[in-house]
């Protein structure tokens, strides 16, 4: 039981091996410029896969049982990991340190004894304690993880505006235990579809991996078949022997929808703890969104998406070039959300993407940039990092030691403000933020906001963006710079970031019509903005039993 006892210690800010960025050696200024080790993400997702197999996800009705879920694991063989989640569901994510025990445990559980219970086998368990060892339970101490919490006014008692931005990103970061589960969940899709595709991958992409993601942030996965991959696993065997199959019609993106229709039947039939399955394949990325009620995660599924996975890999790459990347990107999602200025649903405001290509490209912009263009990362792009796929060029270097230092030194508070006031004279009207070349470019339609996406020019990653949003963003800006200048003394109440986190005073309420709500190919959105209530209804099923 002492593995539940260690995560507790180490569990409040979650800094595993793999976790994004390593706080203790951040720093500010250049001359703490790539002192962390940086961790590739293709070895952080080989990690958190191979973890994430190993692992069981067992609930119980109460929290008294959770050391006698260890204790029934471990005759199963070692364990690596044991996180207990306490909330209404007493969730325990277990790792273990070999595959074979994970057999071994599902080979000797059973099925409800429910006729009306569909009996899938999955990594997804319910433990009931016998009465006999019930009984024993009550000597054993229950340690266990709570979410993390930041309250606001601790951020008061920073010393410089840095330190609460450093504060706010460690404390909002995606935890080591949202992790693990993002990538249980995708393991367990992969289980079910192995029978038909073996090579099958679905993959997290997005917040969940790209380093700006915050605890409790949605799971956006993406479903692949036979992934296109040097692994030796895809290598053809025999030139000679073919397996048999059925040929697909229509395009890619046809073919997509067709997927996804069946994939999400199969979740919503078979898939244990999955609710609210919704199709969505009108939008530009057909997905199937979905409740996973055993890790209360909302997911979207896509089918294999290149452009976003490999942008997920590329805004790691940039988070981690620089220390101050992701603390400035936490506080200006954090200061948009504190002031309505985005939501979590889609619709005509600011998504966090768009925020995240705004920070990224004003940090190329910076007279000193500290950020890379990306057409630079491309040039630099070693033999094994060309990718090429359906015509998209996707290459770009993510060796660090291929980059110049930048000579920057501004402080996290300094650039708070820049970036406010950068925004806040930028001629939305005429240019478009061109992260390719780190420039402003002119723009190609009379879209308010103009991103051109890093890997498809044409595409727009803002276009869901009225004028009134944008008109919205700059008044929110303009206040953010008065109320940091107003509040730089600790001495006053909201001193600092405090005064721009607080709802209230400034913000501008969102006017908003319903067709606002509709944009260019992307009409079943409005459809997504009712999910979340539809599902938090949707508590833990105890019809199993
Ligand atoms: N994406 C993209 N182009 C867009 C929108 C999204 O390439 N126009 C990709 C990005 O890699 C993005 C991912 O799809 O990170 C997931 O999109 P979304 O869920 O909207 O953003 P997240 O980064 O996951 O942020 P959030 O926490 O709000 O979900
Ligand atoms: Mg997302």
């Amino acid at each position: 039981y002492k593995q539940i006892s260690r995560y507790k210690s180490t569990s409040s800010h979650s800094f595993n091996d793999f976790g994004p960025g390593n706080h203790q050696n951040k720093n500010t200024g250049a001359a703490a410029q790539n002192k962390h080790v940086h961790k590739p993400y293709k070895e952080m997702q080989r990690a958190k896969r191979a973890q994430a197999h190993r692992s069981v996800l067992i609930n119980t009705s109460s929290s008294i049982s959770v050391p006698l879920i260890y204790k029934e694991c471990r005759q199963y063989g070692k364990i690596n990991h044991v996180c207990h989640f306490k909330d209404e569901k007493n969730s325990v994510l277990i790792e273990f340190a070999s595959p074979s025990s994970v057999r071994e445990l599902l080979s000797s559980a059973s099925h409800f004894q429910n006729p009306q219970n569909i009996p899938v086998q999955s990594r997804l368990l319910h433990f009931q304690p016998r009465d006999l060892l019930r009984s024993s339970v009550n000597k054993l101490k229950v340690h266990t993880v709570e979410p993390p919490k930041l309250e606001l006014s601790r951020l008061h008692f920073a010393k410089t505006i840095s330190d609460q931005m450093q504060m706010l990103h460690l404390t909002h970061q995606i935890s080591d235990f949202d992790s693990r589960l993002h990538f249980f969940v995708c393991s367990c899709l992969e289980d079910s579809l192995s029978g038909l595709f073996p090579h099958c991958i679905v993959e997290p992409f997005g917040s969940s991996v790209n380093g700006f993601g915050k605890s409790g942030c949605d799971l956006d996965m993406e479903v692949d078949f036979l992934p296109n991959n040097k692994d030796s696993r895809f290598q053809t065997k025999s030139k000679s022997m073919k397996f048999r199959t059925n040929k697909h019609k229509g395009n890619e993106r046809e073919f997509a929808q067709q997927i996804l229709q069946v994939l999400g039947d199969v979740i919503q039939h078979f898939m244990p703890t999955c609710a609210g399955v919704h199709h969505i394949l009108n939008a530009r990325v057909p997905i199937v969104k979905f409740f996973h009620k055993a890790s209360s995660l909302e997911c979207d599924l896509a089918f294999k998406n290149p452009s976003a996975s490999q942008m997920s890999e590329l805004l790691y790459f940039f988070g981690e070039i620089d220390d101050r990347v992701r603390p400035l990107v936490a506080t200006v999602k954090e200061w948009a959300h504190a002031k309505n200025l985005t939501r979590s649903n889609p619709g005509p405001w600011p998504s966090n993407f768009t925020l995240i290509m705004m920070v990224l490209f004003f940090l190329q912009s910076r007279r000193q940039p500290i950020l890379p263009t990306f057409n630079h990362l491309h040039r630099l792009a070693g033999q094994d990092e060309r990718i090429v796929i359906d015509g998209i060029n996707f290459s770009f270097t993510t060796n660090l030691s291929r980059l110049p230092v930048t000579q920057n030194d501004e402080g996290l508070g300094e650039l708070l403000m820049e970036f406010f006031n950068f925004y806040t004279t930028f001629d939305f009207t005429k240019y478009a933020l061109s992260l390719n070349d780190g420039s402003a470019t002119s723009k190609p339609d009379s879209a308010p906001l103009y991103i051109p996406n890093l890997f498809e020019l044409g595409h727009n990653v803002s276009r869901n963006i009225n004028d009134s949003h944008l008109l919205g963003l700059r008044h929110g800006m303009e206040a953010a710079v008065y109320s940091l200048e107003t509040n730089s003394n600790r001495e006053s109440n909201n001193w600092g970031i405090l005064s721009i986190l607080h709802p209230g005073d400034n913000e501008r309420p969102i006017q908003m019509r319903v067709s606002d709500l509709f944009h260019q190919d992307n009409e079943e959105d409005l459809h997504t903005s009712n999910i979340s209530e539809m599902n938090s209804d949707a508590g833990m099923a105890d019809s199993e039993k």
